[in-house]
């Protein structure tokens, strides 16, 4: 039983073969105790030290205790003007004006199983055996307001969610100022904090910095969860590496304005909270009414940070992604974009496809610039229709021309903004989101439209169902290239107005919700300018995400080892582009470009017109071997064995759940005169099984514990090789 709550001294132990997770009521107060590694059997109760920390550290007035403040013992809940001077997870305005709140333990109940979280993306079970989950209600009677804290543990995998839902009992409305979704506090402030920030082009890189005393604050305010950070921290207990110590990781399931706060207290406790971002957030909840929040994946990890990755991975595979495609393999594509931008007609298209498929490409992707004279970024997005003089016998001819020579086609769209230069615009001037009467940045020469408006929502699915029931298409990329300004709905009421953001996210995913489940067969990607909303958030609903417009493979090996902490491979789309690259105008070698792009879900990005007879044939090769490896690749155990971030050298490999082959990716980044040898220690092998390499013989253990020298023989910049394991069926 993963769940046990003991009556005698109010303790919740959550826990399974790896992870335990431990909370009690302390005068009714939920307090926290611990999580980390499994504790079999939990006997302590009441453990943190009491102490009377001055009168400065209030006293809830029901305990009469003065060693007993909410200033500084472990919460879960902790309130708002209430004695506890730490950052909040809730903050509330009542009738009056005022916001003091004290919650207290009401009930709870323990089930199988996991509930689906209403309107929101949530990692799920497919059996209620698969996790357990608690509810715990506390109520502030005096306030008429209650707060279910949701609790999963799953049972096979190191990961618990939480979530909160709030119901006003009261005859008042009351405004949520902030709504958070999960608090954590530990007794102590020995971490490394690990961040994923980046920017357009440059998404997810690693950042390690010590915790420091005081509130440090990641955070999205943008309407999406951005380029700019990624709703994901782990806290890492000093001198962790890949492979060794303990980590806590926290990722966000939503993909709008997210906070991530830490705080370290006077007393060196650390607290983190997860949330949706207190910053343009609000929301009138009516009597009656109950507001839930997304939910946070937190991922205990004994065995560093790829033991992290694995739970992260598996989960987001197998019980966060949905559809038919999850656990398909994903077809090689090719996409038009760098190789014609908006500039392109039906001939060159097909040109392209009949070089794409005579490589051996399975899907071709229309990028950007096919709609109603689309031929610069300036016009028409809300316009889906195509645009009669580059497509003038139309989509579903350019469609069965594509379907004819064996390939699937694949369609850009990016619904959920509007040109100024568009009909769509003409009609309603007032769709995006705006202030009435105040000007309107402009981000990309683009508005966003007003997704918590249903008649917007209408429009655009009526405009992209008319496209996708009357043309096959097996992919769309959806895309979305502008963050949110001017915050302001014509819907919505004054006191409203800060609930557009929410609005907003849960309209969409409302409509994402509905295109997948009418269109189950298509392929989705998401995409956002590259990876400016590639969040679990989204993860739910599309399997696969573009990672970055930056296609240089030497900057993608640090961008595609950051985003592989929180994703797996299959989710994490990677092209081979042309050189000079058209991000960083680097020249990298072939073989390196291939090595980085299909250490991913692998597609291309050429114009195919302008490669040599010999880089075509190696493009070729590099197709096959991509599609002999691919189950592997797309779903084998993915580990990182060297760090870009930490030397010259990157290297990671995949390995099959039987572990009977492996493939080890090696990279050199750059060219150096008498460097060090390097000897790189495999993972994930069966010591006892023998290993080829080509012609030569290897035991696991050797390889896992010795490992291989593999620099000597490489010299010059951007160098690759990759290694091929084979079991031997000879047992040693
Ligand atoms: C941004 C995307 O990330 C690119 O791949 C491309 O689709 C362009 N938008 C098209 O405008």
């Amino acid at each position: 039983m993963p769940i046990i709550f003991h009556e005698e001294t109010g303790q919740f132990h959550l826990f399974n073969k790896d992870v335990s997770y431990v909370m009690e009521l302390k005068e009714q107060f939920l307090v926290h105790v611990y999580w980390g590694k499994r504790i079999g059997s939990f006997t302590q109760s009441d453990t943190y030290p009491k102490k009377d920390r001055s009168s400065f550290s209030p006293n809830p007035y029901r305990t009469n205790d003065a060693t007993f403040s909410l200033d500084n013992v472990l919460q879960e809940f902790p309130g708002f003007d209430s004695g506890d001077y730490r950052e909040p997870a809730f903050e509330m305005t009542y009738s009056d004006g005022t916001k003091a709140t004290q919650f207290q333990y009401a009930s709870h109940t323990i089930y199988s199983g996991k509930k689906r979280l209403d309107g929101l993306p949530a990692t799920y079970v497919m059996e209620d055996d698969e996790a357990e989950t608690l509810e715990i209600t506390l109520a502030d009677n005096i306030r008429g307001i209650h707060a279910t804290l949701s609790y999963t543990i799953y049972r096979d995998r190191s990961a618990i969610t939480k979530s909160v839902q709030y119901q006003n009992m009261s005859e008042h409305t009351i405004q949520l100022n902030r709504a958070l979704s999960s608090c954590v506090d530990f007794d102590d402030a020995a971490f490394d904090l690990l961040q994923l920030p980046g920017a357009w082009a440059r998404e997810k890189q690693i950042v390690k910095t010590p915790l420091a005393m005081g509130i440090h604050v990641l955070d999205s305010k943008r309407g999406a969860s951005s380029t700019h950070q990624q709703p994901f921290i782990a806290l890492l207990r000093k001198n962790t590496t890949e492979h060794h110590g303990d980590v806590y990781g926290f990722h966000f399931v939503y993909s709008g304005n997210f906070t991530i706060r830490t705080e370290v207290d006077t007393f060196s406790q650390t607290r983190v909270l997860v949330g949706m971002n207190p910053h343009n957030f609000g929301w009138q909840l009516e009597p009656n009414a109950i507001f839930q929040t997304p939910e946070v994946v937190l991922v205990y990890a004994k065995n560093g940070l790829n033991d992290m990755s694995h739970t992260f991975h598996s989960l987001y595979t197998e019980r966060l992604a949905r559809g038919e495609h999850k656990l398909q393999e994903r077809p090689v594509l090719i996409n038009n974009w760098e190789s014609t931008y908006f500039q392109f007609d039906e001939q060159k298209l097909l040109h392209l496809a009949d070089g794409a498929k005579s490589l051996g490409a399975e899907l071709f992707v229309l990028d950007d610039g096919w709609f109603e004279a689309r031929n610069d970024d300036t016009t028409s997005l809300g316009d889906w229709v195509a645009d009669c003089k580059k497509l003038p016998a139309g989509l579903a001819n350019l469609s069965s021309q594509i379907h004819e020579r064996g390939l699937k086609f694949g369609l850009w769209f990016e619904p959920e903004m509007i040109s100024e230069q568009s009909q769509l615009f003409q009609a309603h001037p007032d769709w995006h989101i705006h202030v009435n009467g105040y000007p309107t940045s402009l981000g990309r020469n683009q508005l966003v439209l007003d997704f918590s408006r249903q008649e917007v929502r209408t429009e655009i699915v009526r405009q992209m169902t008319e496209i996708l029931d009357a043309v096959p298409i097996d992919y769309i990329k959806w895309d979305m290239n502008r963050n949110m300004t001017e915050i302001g709905s014509r819907d919505l009421t004054p006191q409203q107005q800060m609930e557009l953001p929410h609005r907003y996210m849960l309209g969409l995913y409302e409509v994402i919700d509905y295109l997948t489940e009418r269109y189950p067969h298509i392929l989705f990607e998401n995409c956002s300018g590259g990876g400016g909303r590639f969040d679990p958030g989204m993860a739910y609903y599309m399997p696969q995400s573009w990672a970055s417009d930056n296609t240089d493979a030497i900057e993608r090996i640090k961008i595609q080892y950051g985003t592989s902490l929180i994703f797996p491979p299959v989710m994490i789309c990677a092209q081979l582009s042309e050189i000079p690259n058209h991000q960083v105008g680097r020249i990298t070698p072939l073989q390196t470009r291939a090595n980085v792009a299909m250490s991913a879900n692998f597609g291309i990005m050429l114009d195919l017109n302008k490669e040599s007879q010999e880089t075509l044939d190696a493009v070729q090769q590099d197709i096959t071997r991509y599609k002999k490896h691919r189950q592997l690749i797309q779903f084998g155990r993915f580990s990182r064995l060297i760090s870009p971030y930490e030397s010259n050298f990157a290297s990671w490999s995949f390995t099959a759940s039987n572990q009977e082959e492996s493939l080890v990716f090696f990279f050199k980044i750059l060219g150096a005169a008498s460097e060090p040898f390097l000897r790189l220690q495999l993972r994930d092998l069966n010591p006892e099984y023998m290993y080829a390499i080509g012609d030569t013989t290897y035991s696991g253990e050797e390889l896992m514990k010795f490992g291989l020298y593999l620099n000597p023989d490489m010299s010059g910049d951007f160098q690759s090789k990759v290694l091929h394991l084979k079991r031997l069926v000879t047992k040693m």
